[in-house]
């Protein structure tokens, strides 16, 4: 089966794939935790087949199933955090933007690099959104999450203060450049990135941000962490959508946004580790 770190271009030939998951069991689809047995005597076949059935009309095989897709989506993200950035979170630190934000040793020549390059990935998400190549990308325009015009201004305020905008790097390039792609072709995978970086923002980003604000410059609140409106309703409009844009998904389809989960974790971390460059 198809794994969390399977290469895009193999997602689909799920038997030459090796299960490499490092998630633990409870955050997968089922099917994902199953390994090949041998063959059953007739006694256990019959048990199987009727826990099969039962968990067929159980409607929480999947874990968040019952409240919607975002909150599958929710938790498979949250195990994907370290213990530290949340309480559900499970994975072992390994990167430096891992470690618990109130150790960072943050730059405001690196802070820059993250914001230019978090502009970049939100202006090619707005524009992808904006053109929607697949009609449903549609219900996406006009939330309230939009975060490129807002980072527009807090880079113009850098200017002001002069310091020296720097071009995108690679990191934000290299997911700006995956996204465009997973958008014209894989609509799941894509729908993955979208809720995870308007959401991650909304979360952990915000935290972040008034951390980094607080050691290095002077408490100042930047645009990127305002909206117009009430963020928790806006995130609640957006998880409706979401959840209606799924509904129309097979669980096939569902699975495989599912899986994309950890690339946004590791594009998105290599746009972290940028504050602390
Ligand atoms: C230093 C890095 C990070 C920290 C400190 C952090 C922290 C948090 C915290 C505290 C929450 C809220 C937990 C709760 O609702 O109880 C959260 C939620 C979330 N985070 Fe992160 N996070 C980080 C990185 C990321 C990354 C890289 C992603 C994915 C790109 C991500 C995706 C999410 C998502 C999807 C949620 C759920 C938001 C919601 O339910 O509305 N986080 N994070």
């Amino acid at each position: 089966m198809a794994s969390l770190t399977t290469p895009l271009s193999q997602v689909h030939s799920l038997s030459s794939s090796k299960p490499s998951l490092r998630l633990p069991s409870p955050s997968l689809p089922l099917q994902f935790r199953r390994k090949p047995s041998p063959p059953m005597p007739m006694k256990a076949v019959v048990l199987v087949s009727a826990t099969a059935a039962a968990e067929t009309s159980n409607k929480k095989r999947y874990p968040g199933e019952s409240k919607g897709f975002v909150e599958e989506m929710r938790f498979v993200a949250m195990k994907l955090h370290t213990r530290d950035q949340a309480k559900e979170g499970e994975k072992p630190v390994t990167e430096p933007e891992e470690k618990p934000v109130a150790k960072w040793e943050p730059t405001v020549d690196g802070y820059l690099k993250f914001l230019v390059d978090s502009k970049l990935v939100y202006d090619t998400l707005e524009k992808i959104i904006d053109e929607a190549p697949y009609p449903s990308y549609a219900e996406f325009r006009n939330t309230g999450l939009e975060r490129s015009a807002s980072l527009a201004k807090d880079l113009e305020w850098f200017k002001e203060q002069g310091y020296t905008i720097p071009e995108p790097s690679s990191p934000g390039r290299t997911y700006s450049e995956y996204l465009v792609e997973l958008s014209q072709k894989d609509p799941q995978a894509f729908i993955c990135h979208f809720y995870n970086i308007y959401f991650a923002h909304s979360a952990g980003g915000r935290m972040i941000g008034r951390k980094v604000a607080e050691m290095l410059l002077n408490k100042k609140e930047l645009e990127f962490y305002k909206w117009d409106g009430d963020l928790s309703q806006l995130l609640q409009n957006v998880r409706d959508k979401l959840n209606k844009v799924a509904e129309e998904w097979t669980r096939e389809e569902k699975n495989h946004c599912l899986e994309e989960t950890e690339k946004s974790f590791k594009f998105s971390g290599e746009i972290l580790r940028l504050i602390l460059s």
